[in-house]
């Protein structure tokens, strides 16, 4: 089922999300959901404050298949990087932001399973970028203002 994404100036994107205690049928098919919003939006990323959902969630897909992280953490993260973003609740705009270039990414999976993601390019830019939704940050609170100036 497609959900309704919710945009900038929703209060809930401005929110930090609550982690996730229990795996549950409900959770698995939030999940199911939230993939299928983003594939019919054409994104690469949802976060569950994004759907409504003020819980620890995330889906990505950078054209290597679908992942679940639930109570993902940024566990260690090396380099930099800029490049454009954009982002499914902030419609219409996007810019550059500079992120750490590698990231790993420590989450627990749909099955309870402690999992651990290595990702660079714009796998860690959208572990990065989704992260940041389950603690009330947008990519517009981190362009940079550097040469070419913030706004593409
Ligand atoms: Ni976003």
């Amino acid at each position: 089922m497609v959900l309704p994404i919710l945009t900038d100036p929703h209060p809930l994107l401005r929110q930090k999300a609550k982690p996730v205690k229990k795996i549950t049928k409900r959770l698995k098919k939030l999940a199911q959901n939230m993939l299928e919003t983003m594939y019919a939006a054409d994104g690469v990323g949802l976060a569950g404050p994004q759907v409504g959902v003020d819980e620890r969630i995330i889906v990505i897909d950078v054209g290597d298949g679908p992942l679940v992280l639930i109570n993902p953490e940024i566990v260690s993260a090396t380099g930099e990087a800029r490049d454009v973003e954009g982002c499914l609740s902030v419609p219409g705009r996007n810019g550059y932001v500079t992120r750490a270039a590698k990231v790993k990414v420590a989450a627990v999976d749909l099955e309870g399973r402690r999992v651990e993601f290595a990702g660079e390019g714009l796998l860690a830019r959208a572990f990065q970028h989704e992260i940041d939704h389950l603690d009330g940050v947008l990519f517009i609170d981190r362009l940079t203002p550097e040469a070419g100036g913030a706004e593409k």
